[in-house]
């Protein structure tokens, strides 16, 4: 197991950074963040506050509406600074699977047009494209790592990754749309949206381009503008906040939406194209208390996710460091834990183990919650993977035809040395044992 140097713990004070976290005081050990994450303290205040005191509806003349409204508007502020977007260009609603959802009712593509869609994403940026591909009577063509052109090829890698290479001979002049992840949560590596968004743009000029960042962001500061995207969405309860989502879109993008708001709502910016009241009140103030905890920090946000990134470098390195060093183990995904190749999003399976049984066997003796399973990137485990899952049982919360997918390790800045050494203890113990 590789040893992590004081110096590359100090850049971060996980300490400080923990006492933001009421969640955290309690013996459970969150390392199921890329689910969902633990909520910073400001914003729980924030979510108390508005409805103890300010809980009315919007955009009335009377002084508790007045305030109601200021910090609904703070928090739509707030939103699209973290990702250097205006405010009309973006959209916060409940989550990114309805944001990707509404926002594929809103276009409409000429016939023949292609779609490419990537099978390493989270099915929230595949099936509303699917969908819009049958009612409008597109194509869909599939953008895997695997030489095969259909999803359901045979499992070619561990760590498969979208390139402009693969990409390129995907685009042409048809292509309307390319979806993909900016990081998969699953496999935690980060593509480079830049060079994919330059492909796109040179050579299907009138392509549009959507990414799901809900992976990254709460990993990585993002730039949309810098990115080039067209869309990106991202999630708030996965990145210290209220559970809530937000949608960007470009301004080329934005003007070939339709609305799907009221006729007497007229507005091009996108909350009254797809926003759909959707967007909590008490919630929207509280993502402004995300974005100003980030903001606060030491170098802004750029410094502090810079701090982050390299703390979670070390955290990542102990568990692939052990991983890695397992003949019966295969990690999916980047196995170096370089930051710029990939966030502490770890995933892997045991060679003629049950990923359930891994992580039950977890429960059992320790108070680690990490997880098995597909996570919603099923195309990826499936037919990327290829990994195989026994039958599942009625009643196991999780649908009667499920494999067990694979084991999910995800943490973030709050996690501690401490914690992912404990674990990788605690899954020493668990795979000496006989299944
Ligand atoms: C990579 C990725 N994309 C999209 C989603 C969907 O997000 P939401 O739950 O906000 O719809 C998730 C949720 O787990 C995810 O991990």
């Amino acid at each position: 197991m590789p040893s992590l140097t004081k110096d590359r713990l100090e850049t971060f004070d996980v300490t400080e950074a923990r006492k933001q976290f009421p969640a955290l005081s309690t013996p459970q050990i969150y390392f199921d963040n890329a689910g969902g994450s633990q909520v910073l303290k400001p914003v729980i205040d924030s979510i108390t506050s508005y409805l103890s005191g300010s809980n009315v509806q919007l955009g009335a003349s009377y002084k508790v509406a007045r305030e109601a409204t200021r910090r609904y508007e703070e928090g739509y502020e707030a939103a699209a600074r973290f990702v250097g977007a205006e405010m009309d260009e973006i959209v916060i609603g409940p989550s990114t699977t309805l944001l990707f959802a509404n926002l594929a009712q809103t276009l409409h593509f000429p016939p023949d047009s292609e779609l490419i869609l990537s099978t390493l994403d989270h099915e929230a940026n595949i099936s509303p494209w699917i969908r819009l591909a049958h009612s409008q009577n597109l194509t869909i063509k599939w953008w895997s790592p695997s030489p095969s052109p259909s999803p359901s090829s045979s499992p070619t890698t561990t760590n498969p990754t979208l390139t402009t290479t693969s990409l390129l001979p995907l685009l042409s002049p048809l292509t309307a749309l390319v979806a993909c992840t900016h990081t998969s949560n699953i496999l935690g590596t980060i593509h480079d949206i830049r060079a994919l968004a330059t492909s796109i743009h040179r050579t299907a000029p009138t392509a549009l381009f959507c990414v799901d960042g809900v992976a990254l962001a709460p990993h990585r500061a993002v730039n949309v503008k810098a990115l080039g995207v067209d869309f990106y969405a991202w999630s708030w309860y996965k990145v210290y906040g209220p559970h809530l989502a937000t949608l960007y879109a470009s301004p080329r993008a934005r003007s070939r939406m339709a609305s799907l708001g009221h006729f007497f709502h007229r507005g091009e910016d996108l909350r009254t194209k797809i926003g759909l009241a959707a967007g909590s009140y008490e919630l929207i103030g509280g993502v402004g208390e995300v974005v100003r905890w980030f903001e606060g920090g030491e170098g802004g946000k750029e410094g502090v996710f810079e701090g982050i990134a390299r703390h979670e470098e070390g955290l990542q390195g102990v568990l692939l460091g052990y991983l890695n060093g397992r003949g019966d183990v295969r990690v999916l995904g980047e196995r170096e834990p370089g930051r710029g190749a990939r966030v502490p999003v770890v995933s892997f399976v045991v060679e003629g183990r049950g990923s359930r049984g891994v992580v039950e066997k977890i429960e059992e003796r320790s108070a680690y919650a990490c997880r098995w399973g597909h996570f919603y990137s099923k195309r990826l485990v499936d037919d990327v993977l290829g990994i195989e899952g026994r039958q599942g049982e009625e009643g196991e919360g999780v649908g009667k035809w499920e494999g067990e997918g694979v084991v999910r390790v995800s943490m973030v800045f709050y996690n501690t040395e401490e914690e992912i050494r404990g674990f990788v203890k605690v899954l020493d113990e668990v795979l000496a044992e006989q299944p």
